[in-house]
């Protein structure tokens, strides 16, 4: 039955949940038309194993600066001037990107990151417990944890949060696309800066950034402008997102006090727990890709030139993978979401997230037993629907 497209994105009423507006996209699996905002209309892939075969298959690309590709916002366009690494290349170019960076992303190396990690949680809270309660959760906890974390791994001062924070605000929330074009403008800037910095260094530091320094640039397998788009990537995607997951997974717990006593008791439910969250949460939500050739696919073709875009929000809900999919529950087999993508492109800092997601939750809840929202949970403000979601602000006291 023919059914008037749904714009995409829309704006959450509740923060753990899909626009109650989507409705329509989940009674229509795996396959819907939605128009964008200037009014094109796309695929928006909403079944799950639909979802994995398009996004594992290389006649969807990723490349952001093709004049077609779909744009889901205004201050989408400042993104197309300039070539992203890995996540706006395709084939051979992305797979020489990605096989340089994996060795710094293994679980092993994760693991290794543990004991730190573990120590940049508890200096927060004991920050948080020096100077509170009352204490806002997202400056206090959730933004400063994986900033701190991202910056200890790829060698960045974490010094200079406030400006690279402020910048990648811009470039994830705009609102113009010239703030995304200057924010890329200066995080380019304030990179090419510190490389020149790692190269005069006699001996190499011991983050990452050092190692494609002094390896891959003088090696000539990295040009400077690729190394910096690197940098950019791994820097901006390495905190903004799990920073959301922090404070959006933490509100959602304290939304569901029974689950949360059930945590509290058995601390080794931890990873099913974030990987539940993970689903539900599915916070990058808007996957785009765009067509290069004809794609039959659920007895559609999509055609040469169209836009495809993934819900995560709506394929994590499909019920015939999912029974009772807007409930928490994790004791769900909850593997296979696509809330890190999938294909060549799933993300890079999966192991890495899902070390400081356990131990920021299980710790934040270990030591602050008594943590409870400081406002009515209605009224906490959380991210519009076109941008990475999470809370803007997160009051809690304990
Ligand atoms: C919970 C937190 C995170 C979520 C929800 C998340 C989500 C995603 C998703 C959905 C993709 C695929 C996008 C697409 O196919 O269009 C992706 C890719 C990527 N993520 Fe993450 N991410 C998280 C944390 C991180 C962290 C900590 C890093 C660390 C640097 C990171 C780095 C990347 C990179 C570099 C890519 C592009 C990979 C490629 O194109 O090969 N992410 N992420």
């Amino acid at each position: 039955m023919e059914t008037e497209p749904v714009a995409f994105p829309q704006d959450r009423t509740c923060p753990y949940q899909p626009p109650a507006a989507y409705a329509p996209l989940r009674a229509t699996r795996p396959l819907s038309r939605v128009t964008l905002y200037d009014g094109r209309p796309v695929w928006l892939v909403t079944g799950r194993d639909t979802a994995r075969a398009l996004l594992a298959d290389p006649r969807l690309s990723s490349d952001r600066t093709r004049d077609d590709f779909p744009a889901p916002t205004a201050r989408f366009t400042g993104f197309k001037k300039r070539k992203s690494a890995l996540l706006g290349l395709d084939g051979a170019a992305h797979r020489v990107q990605r096989r340089m960076m994996v060795p710094s992303f293994t679980l092993r190396r994760a693991t290794e990151m543990r004991p730190r990690i573990q120590r940049i949680v508890d200096e927060r809270i004991d920050a948080m417990i020096a100077q509170g309660p009352p204490a806002e959760l997202v400056n206090a906890f959730a933004l400063p944890v994986p900033s701190t974390v991202i910056c200890a791994l790829l060698g960045v001062p974490y010094s200079d949060h406030d400006f690279f924070e402020g910048q990648s605000r811009r470039l994830l929330r705009g609102p113009k696309a010239e703030d995304v074009v200057d924010a890329r403008d200066q995080l380019e800037e304030y990179f090419d800066d510190l490389i020149d910095r790692k190269r005069k260094q006699p001996e190499p530091g011991d983050g990452v950034l050092d190692e494609l320094v002094h390896r891959q640039l003088r090696d000539g397998e990295l040009n400077r402008e690729e190394l910096i788009a690197l940098a950019i990537i791994l820097l901006v995607a390495g905190h903004e997102t799990t920073a959301n997951m922090i404070s959006l997974g933490t509100y959602t717990l304290l939304q569901h006090p029974d689950k949360l006593a059930e945590l509290r008791t058995d601390p080794t439910l931890i990873p099913n727990v974030v990987e539940e969250l993970m689903r539900l949460l599915s916070i990058a939500d808007g996957l785009l890709r765009i067509a290069l050739e004809d794609i039959e696919v659920a007895g559609t073709t999509i055609r040469a030139g169209d836009g495809v875009v993934f819900s995560t929000s709506v394929i994590n809900r499909d019920e015939d993978v999912y029974a009772d999919p807007d409930t928490l529950d994790w004791h769900r087999p909850t593997r296979h979401h696509v809330s890190f993508g999938f294909g060549i492109h799933q993300c890079l800092g999966q192991n890495l997230a899902r070390a400081e997601l356990e131990i920021a939750l299980r710790t934040l809840f270990d030591r602050l037993p008594a943590l409870r929202l400081a406002a009515p949970a209605d009224e906490i403000p959380f991210k519009p629907g076109d941008t990475i979601q999470g809370m803007l602000e997160l009051p809690v006291t304990w």
